[in-house]
């Protein structure tokens, strides 16, 4: 076998190919990698499999599907199980977010809001709320929406911004929150620009606000407390839709089934990936507002939505998320996060304080990040503890200068302690 064909996505090609790291099976927390060592998951490979690997309840369901129904076209035909999720998730999202589209990944997911935001602005005669506000530092997956929408410098520089987009100022604010444990204090203020830029592009030019209720690529970013209510108050001032993006948020990470709940604010669409099917069988959704749909479907009466996916419900997805959920039901995994295991991986983050040249440390439920000082050095800190926690057994992620933890939600604190061995016994070798 070569490497060399393979043109591997947000990966350093040259630096991989020549010391490669190779998978080969997973279990429950742990990885097995080709040469047989086990590697402790604390990242949920990339944030999604919430419910620890190779469950067999979901293999089963999804070896079912692909014996019965391999593959059913979602345009203009239906399969029950679509309907049958779309409900279930209908029943756990808050407010009216009753109605589900599918897509295929979280990028999709995105675009495919940003769309239906545009859209919606259409039917009801507000053709000229078009532009979109995001934030500074946020990461809304690869697609050219997404992208547009995107605050994370390198992902976003070599893209003209092919959609009209401002951008909030982001939140990450170490000098007055350094260290802080769940939602910071400091930052509520920052919410305020978006009254200045409604001021500057005008409200009725605007279609939505789109945020991650905690940033995740970005660095863990963890809202101040009243942000996101404040954010939610200035767009119903102005009509502006507010679109969370809980691809990483939703299904437990932070201890309800969303962020929304969590946090006790109800946006008017919210995007969901990865903790859906666990990561088995991509897929994603959007979950959207009865007062969107109905006035989209309304005002049409053929095809009202020229948007879909030839993935679009796949069957194989649909019977994987149901599965998944039975399980997340059946173990109370949606708020596992909140209770002791949440507290302990929080202690056992903060006390790395003690470590010299780190300079944040910052989580919510099964979140957290560990922020160092930024170096003179090519390979910034975050790479550098990637590679030797890789060594010593234990996966994490490395983000610029800071190190990210998202681990499935079936941790036991035992996992914490071999995690907080590695991670010292790493930080410490640099
Ligand atoms: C908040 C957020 N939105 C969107 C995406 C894109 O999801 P996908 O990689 O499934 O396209 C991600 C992926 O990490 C994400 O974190």
């Amino acid at each position: 076998m070569t490497l060399d064909k393979h043109w591997m996505p947000f990966t350093a090609n040259k630096n991989f190919k020549a010391a490669p790291r190779m998978i080969q099976s997973a279990e429950g927390m742990y990885w097995t990698c080709d040469q047989g060592q086990s590697i402790l998951d604390m990242t949920a490979g990339l944030w999604c499999t919430n419910l620890g690997h190779s469950r067999t309840q979901v293999a089963e369901a999804i070896f079912r599907s692909a014996q019965t129904l391999d593959y059913a076209p979602s345009f203009n035909f239906g399969h029950s199980d679509s309907f049958v999720l779309a409900e279930r998730l209908a029943h756990l999202c808050p407010g009216d977010l009753n109605r589900a589209f599918f897509t295929t990944s979280g990028s999709e997911a995105v675009d495919t809001a940003l769309k239906i935001a545009m859209s919606y602005q259409v039917a009801r005669g507000k053709a000229g709320k078009k532009m979109i506000i995001s934030r500074e530092l946020a990461y809304h997956g690869v697609n050219l929406g997404g992208t547009a929408v995107g605050g994370i410098p390198v992902n976003t520089r070599n893209y003209s911004r092919w959609a009209s987009v401002d951008l909030l100022p982001h939140t990450l604010d170490i000098e007055r929150n350094a260290f802080s444990r769940g939602l910071p204090e400091f930052g509520i203020e920052r919410a305020e620009v978006l009254q200045q830029l409604v001021e500057l592009h005008g409200a009725e030019n605007i279609a939505a606000v789109i945020v991650e209720p905690i940033s995740g690529a970005g660095g863990v970013i963890i809202p101040p407390e009243g942000y996101l209510q404040r954010l939610r108050e200035i767009c119903d001032e102005h009509d502006i839709l507010l679109i969370f993006d809980e691809v990483v948020c939703a299904f437990g990470r932070v201890g309800s089934f969303t962020a929304a709940q969590e946090f006790n604010v109800t946006p008017d669409m919210m995007t969901m990936a990865k903790g859906l099917t666990s990561g088995t069988v991509p897929m994603g959704a959007v979950m959207v507002d009865d007062k969107i749909y109905n006035t989209i479907v309304d005002a049409s009466e053929g095809i009202e939505f020229f948007h879909g996916y030839t993935y679009s419900a796949h069957p194989l997805a649909c019977a994987a998320a149901l599965a998944c959920l039975d399980i997340y039901e059946k173990e109370n995994l949606f708020t596992r996060a909140q209770n002791g295991v949440g507290k302990y991986l929080e202690q056992v983050l903060h006390r790395l304080k003690d470590l010299p040249g780190i300079i944040d440390i910052r989580n919510y439920g099964l979140l957290g990040a560990v922020q160092f000082e930024a170096q003179d050095n090519d390979i910034p800190m975050g790479s550098q503890v990637f590679a030797k926690a890789w060594e010593n057994g234990l996966m994490i992620r490395g983000a610029g200068d800071s190190i990210i933890v998202s681990p499935p939600l079936i941790l036991e604190e035992s996992h914490i302690d071999e995690f907080s061995e590695k991670i010292w016994q790493s930080i410490k070798s640099i």
